[in-house]
């Protein structure tokens, strides 16, 4: 496996990929969260997905110990497992490498075809989670904020959504920090979300999928 495409990109973006096993033993550093399905891990510069498809595997490899022999659970949890996994990444060929990998892996987790609801949900959510844009100035390459779906399995097949600014998001932390003036409240008190949608269901979501719409494919 290469770890660089060109002299030129690690010298404009820096662009070296972490090897296999040096993610897995970093991703052993946090092994309990790895294979926690609704644990969020957001990697700020995913390049083609070196981090983030380890951690979905290990997330598909809990859903498969906790709801294996549950077909409805194991379907719908493998979506919220994906909904857990956020990407930002400057280069536009680097984000539609990850969306596609990301994809790949979900798809033969469950055994989809490219004509099936939850492959085009699967696209959507990809398509959400994983921002081309820019960590630093946190905004997409539209220049709008980059902002982050806060997903949810609420069951019955239903799934909630939040959506939240970047930019908020990364304060937050230092919002909870002891000994700070807001240390005391909840986030939630604090931190209000810019959109709240109704609760949708796989089907609901496949069909926001650009690619079932006849959109560009990731
Ligand atoms: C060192 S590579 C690492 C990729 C991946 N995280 C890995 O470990 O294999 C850095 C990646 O970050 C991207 N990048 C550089 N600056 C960025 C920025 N300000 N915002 C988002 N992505 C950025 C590059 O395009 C490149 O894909």
């Amino acid at each position: 496996m290469s770890l660089i495409k060109s002299k030129k990109r690690v010298a404009d973006h820096g662009e070296v990929f972490t090897p296999d096993w040096l993610v897995e033993n970093m991703l052993d550093l946090v092994k309990g969260e790895t294979e926690r399905i609704d644990s969020r891990f957001l990697e700020p510069a995913c390049g083609s997905g070196n981090f983030l498809v380890p951690v979905l595997k290990r997330k598909l490899a809990a859903v498969q110990q906790k709801f294996g022999g549950a077909e409805f659970e194991r379907q719908h949890y493998a979506v919220l497992a994906l909904m857990c996994t956020y990407g930002i990444e400057l280069l536009t060929d680097n984000i539609a490498e990850c969306r596609a990998n990301m994809l790949e892996v979900f798809a033969d987790y469950l055994d989809l075809a490219d004509t099936d609801e939850s492959f085009h949900a699967a696209s959507y959510v990809l398509s959400q989670n994983l921002v081309h844009g820019d960590a630093l100035t946190m905004l997409m390459h539209d220049g709008q904020p980059i902002t982050f779906a806060e997903w949810g399995y609420i069951g019955k097949g239903k799934f909630q959504r939040r959506d939240f600014r970047f930019e908020v998001l990364a304060q937050m932390s230092s919002f909870s920090q002891e000994g700070t003036l807001f240390a005391h409240l909840g986030k939630h008190e604090v931190f209000t979300p810019m959109m709240s949608y109704p609760s949708m269901t796989v089907r609901e979501l496949a069909a926001l999928s650009s690619v079932r719409n006849g959109g560009v494919a990731l």
